[in-house]
């Protein structure tokens, strides 16, 4: 099942997609990861996004295009996989269309996370994650059931996002207005959106989404 995630920064689409690929063995490409992993290798490229990345602003569609166009492309990818981030404007969108129908495929579905902006704030100043596995929590929504333990790896190392301060987390919301919600009307009019309440707890949020995909399974079967 090939899926995309669309939602804004904090409206859970990474907690969820971690918790499919425990689920459903579905693949998670998150661009941001792959961002971060970039900027952390001390590359040219990864120099470039950098200052990008922290100001909130959008990487350059091309950047990104070419970087899932690779990642898709191999094996791992043949069962199927989670956009999580990716595509965030229209041109990724049609990048992207253009690139699966060249392997004759198309996507399943496109699950929108539906949250009223004043929760995320909130939600993105608590999150922190795992260093070693990268399991998400947060300070007050979802903490590692043993202090200071990851309940995933048995890690003990967390860390915090250089992006997730207010500033630049006022751009990352502005930029999703324009550039990315212009996608809901986009896979809206290609039958495959499908709006989940994400103002929910993350358990019934996760529930609603192992609904959507049984659908999609019934309707692709
Ligand atoms: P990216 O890493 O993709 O960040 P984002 O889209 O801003 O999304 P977040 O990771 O902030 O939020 P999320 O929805 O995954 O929430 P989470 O599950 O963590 O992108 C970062 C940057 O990279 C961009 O700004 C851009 O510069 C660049 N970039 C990436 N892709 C790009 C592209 N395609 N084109 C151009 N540029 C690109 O949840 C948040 C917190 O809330 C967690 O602590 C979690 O525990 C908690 N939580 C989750 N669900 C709930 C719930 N239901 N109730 C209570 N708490 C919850």
């Amino acid at each position: 099942m090939k899926l995309i995630f669309i939602g804004p920064p904090g409206s859970g689409k990474g907690t969820q997609a971690k918790h499919l690929e425990r689920s459903r063995e579905l693949i998670q490409l998150s661009t941001g990861d792959m961002l971060r992993a970039t900027v952390a290798s001390g590359s040219e490229l990864g120099q470039q996004v950098k200052t990008i990345m922290e100001s909130g602003e959008l990487v350059s569609d091309d950047i990104m295009v070419s970087m899932i166009a690779s990642r898709i492309a191999e094996p791992d990818c043949s069962g199927g996989f989670i956009l999580d981030g990716f595509p965030r404007t229209v041109a990724q969108a049609a990048a992207l269309d253009k690139m699966l129908a060249q392997q004759h495929t198309q996507i399943d579905g496109a699950i929108q996370f539906a949250v009223d902006p004043a929760v995320l704030i909130k939600r993105i100043s608590g999150r922190f994650s795992c260093s070693n596995c990268g399991e998400g929590y947060h300070d007050e929504f979802k903490q590692p059931k043993q202090p200071g333990v990851c309940d995933i790896c048995g890690a003990t190392e967390f860390k915090r996002r250089a992006d997730d301060n207010s500033d630049a987390v006022k751009t990352r919301l502005q930029a999703y207005e324009k550039q990315t919600a212009p996608l809901l009307p986009y896979y809206q009019y290609k039958g495959v959106l499908c709006k989940i309440d994400a103002m929910a707890e993350i358990d019934a949020v996760a529930a609603q989404v192992e609904k959507a995909l049984d659908a999609i399974a019934t309707q692709k079967a």
